[in-house]
């Protein structure tokens, strides 16, 4: 569905994304792992056009996308959740899932029903500004704003950084679940490995922004010297 080949992107001087190829397939879990610093926030925002690439092409549904604006993306069906779960504290629950209507053109009551059915927390806060919300909770929104232009595929950047572990396990099953139940394909960029690797189909290991694994991710979680030297557990 998605496909990269030989992408490279810098800041300046600084290579962070060095000749990187794989794809990401319809209706998976592709992980990109990695370290602090691999590469992978620079990776995801060359794909939702944020950041241009230096060379290199992206392609969605075999369609060249790397050198649209990121305001296309939405309507091809990508929505990208940025790292640090960037909600509008001043404004409501409510009000910021109907954000993410709006980059698709319109806010469906249908989608906002769907975003409280799948997140409850969510739907009891509604009236309540965003400030209030826990970090599971406003990672909750994150998404669900996301979610909110019916995305045919979700960018999610570090979803379980600084969550307790129960909630990162309430996160990734709902993630999981999408995925199964909609037909979501989801790239998941994380730290967290171990997690990532249990809810994904394929991951891809990152390392000073150069591509050093990808496979099935039964098989990354089976190899104990890659585990050892890029994945922290
Ligand atoms: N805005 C920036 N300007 C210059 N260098 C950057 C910028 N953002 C990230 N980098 C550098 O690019 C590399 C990759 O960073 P990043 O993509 O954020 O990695 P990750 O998300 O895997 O932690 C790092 O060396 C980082 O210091
Ligand atoms: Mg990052």
């Amino acid at each position: 569905m998605l496909s990269l080949r030989d992408l490279s992107t810098s800041y300046g001087p600084v290579h962070a994304v060095r000749d990187v190829s794989f794809t990401a397939q319809e209706g998976q879990i592709t992980a990109v792992l990695g370290a602090n610093g691999a590469g992978k926030t620079t990776l995801l925002r060359t794909i939702s056009g944020l950041l241009r690439s230096r060379h290199g092409t992206i392609e969605l549904d075999g369609r060249r996308i790397d050198r649209l604006s990121p305001e296309r993306m939405p309507a091809l069906g990508l929505a990208q959740v940025p790292e640090g779960r960037g909600v509008i504290t001043e404004l409501t629950v409510d009000e910021n899932l109907r954000l993410g209507g709006l980059a698709r053109g319109r806010v469906r009551p249908a989608d906002l029903q769907r975003v409280y059915e799948l997140f409850p927390a969510l739907a009891d806060r509604r009236a309540a500004v965003a400030h209030v919300l826990s970090g599971g909770e406003r990672q909750m929104l994150v998404i669900g704003r996301a979610l909110m232009s019916r995305p045919r595929m979700l960018l999610l950047d570090e979803p379980s950084l600084g969550l307790a572990p129960r909630i990162v396990t309430q996160i990734f099953g709902l993630v999981r679940s999408l995925v199964e139940d909609e037909g979501l394909s989801v790239l998941l960029v994380e730290q967290n490995a171990r997690s990532a690797l249990s809810i994904a189909h394929r991951g891809i290991v990152l390392n000073l922004g150069r591509v050093v694994a990808d496979a099935d991710a039964d098989v990354l979680a089976d190899d104990d010297q890659l585990r050892h030297a890029y994945l922290g557990f």
